[in-house]
């Protein structure tokens, strides 16, 4: 059985005084949850804080990118040791809006899944088809291309760690869900690129995430679809109540 995994997307939002808030009134409402395991990913900025909050709880706090070198000239860049330093252990990467907006390749998402493994982290790697591909019938490529660059001379052994999260472009942020069969289909057109990369155990035991607007409406359904193993969560995992409903799909 795959153990869940319910991760937030904080994405540019929240201060450090407000990501203090909200751990305040998300804790106890997940008090005790050991079904799934809860990610919450936050702006750099807010990384510590959020940490020193959720010391001691259920709940695990991620970062949302890093770079794949160890330190150097990259200003404006945070690398894996820091992260680590701080006590965070789990990463976001390749995530559509840094692929569309901050010129994120499949080269540089396979730089930094490889420097995350390296460091130890468990790297939530996404993957996932704009609208012209679905609809020119192109998503079996895409996400065959995305998760075959990404994995690019990593080994099994190596990516024990890893999880995958897909994420339809056109679903993300949109209010428009995939459902929770053109979900189903995706995870298993990835699981497949997975066995192919890493034979049929690791892709057994892979943890497939799905995101795009994840709600407490449609939570229930897309977490118990076939297939998939938990949920990457933007905008409706800003507010406390609304994510807890979330876990507690
Ligand atoms: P959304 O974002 O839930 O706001 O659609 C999901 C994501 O981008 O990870």
């Amino acid at each position: 059985m795959r153990k869940k995994l319910i991760a937030a997307n904080w994405k540019m939002y929240k201060t450090p005084e407000q990501s203090r808030e909200f751990f305040r009134d998300f804790l106890p409402l997940v008090e005790g949850h050991e079904r799934d395991e809860i990610v919450v990913c936050t702006p750099f900025i807010d990384l510590a804080t959020s940490v020193e909050a959720a010391r001691g709880s259920n709940v695990a706090v991620g970062a949302q990118n890093m770079h794949w070198e160890k330190e150097g000239a990259f200003t404006g860049e945070v690398s894996a040791a820091m992260l680590t330093a701080i006590g965070v252990a789990h990463v976001i990467i390749g995530h559509s809006e840094r692929r569309q907006y901050f010129n994120e390749t499949d080269d540089t998402v396979n730089l930094k899944l490889k420097a995350a493994l390296e460091a130890g982290f468990v790297p939530i790697v996404c993957v996932g088809e704009v609208l012209e591909e679905r609809e020119a019938n192109l998503t079996d490529d895409v996400l065959r291309r995305q998760c075959l660059r990404a994995f690019h001379k990593v080994s099994a052994k190596k990516a024990a760690s890893l999880v995958v999260a897909y994420e339809p472009v056109w679903a993300i942020g949109t209010g428009k869900t995939a459902t929770p069969e053109i979900a189903s289909d995706a995870h298993a057109i990835i699981r497949g690129e997975v066995t192919q990369s890493f034979g049929e155990e690791f892709a057994n035991n892979l943890r497939i995430l799905y995101g795009g607007s994840v709600k407490p409406d449609n939570a229930h359904a897309l977490m118990t679809a076939e297939g998939i193993d938990g949920a990457l969560v933007g905008g409706a995992s800003l507010d406390p109540k609304a994510f807890a409903a979330i876990v507690n799909y």
